[in-house]
């Protein structure tokens, strides 16, 4: 199962995400939780968070970036859910072994990342990728969309369709028959 953790402030005034969603959201064995949906308040429930990521082969984090980072929920998701004896720590083995998928949006094309001492867009997943390699997560190739802010419509539906891609494979590799179907009638 691939659990999408899909981090939007403004899901309804979001483009690249939402065809991003769109193109994913009806693959067998996907699900999607979104964190400003279910948690308006910022209350997020740490048990139903952690049960969802148990069920999970693969977690993928999905938001557009902001201020070179992620938004705050997000944030505050990663602070509350991978808890001490859960995620790290003593008997702190609930993600070993599962895989970890950053997927992001900026407005910015790649010249927007060529700032500070570290300039390009890889330097960003650092912190995500130390989480995840922290809690035992097999962190993979990332998929990012850039220059959202003059993407068209077709450069978004390409995008859509390469997560598609993405996640069918993943579950075509891991054995999910639905995928299997789903790839043999195209
Ligand atoms: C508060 C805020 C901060 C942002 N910071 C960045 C940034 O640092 N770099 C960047 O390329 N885009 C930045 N953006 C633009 C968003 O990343 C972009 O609008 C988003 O990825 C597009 O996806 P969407 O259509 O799903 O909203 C920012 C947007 C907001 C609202």
């Amino acid at each position: 199962m691939i659990l999408i953790i899909y981090a939007h402030p403004y899901p309804r005034h979001s483009h690249a995400n939402q065809r991003l969603l769109q193109a994913v959201k009806d693959i067998p064995g996907v699900e999607i939780r979104t964190l400003y949906e279910l948690y308006p308040d910022f209350n997020i429930d740490i048990s139903a968070e952690q049960r969802a990521l148990e069920q999970a082969d693969m977690v993928v984090l999905q938001h557009p970036m902001q201020w070179y980072s992620q938004p705050p929920l997000l944030k505050l998701w990663i602070d509350k859910v991978l808890e001490h004896g859960w995620a790290y720590g003593h008997d702190g083995n609930a993600l070993v072994g599962k895989d970890c998928l950053w997927v992001v949006t900026s407005g910015g094309d790649e010249q927007h990342f060529a700032l500070g001492d570290y300039p390009n867009f890889a330097a960003l997943a650092q912190p995500l990728q130390a989480t995840a390699i922290y809690c035992g997560m097999k962190w993979q190739p990332y998929f990012a969309v850039h220059d959202t802010f003059t993407c068209n419509e077709p450069a978004l539906i390409a995008a859509g369709e390469a997560y598609r891609q993405r996640l069918v494979q993943y579950l075509l590799e891991h054995g999910e028959a639905a995928a299997e179907q789903e790839q043999a009638h195209g």
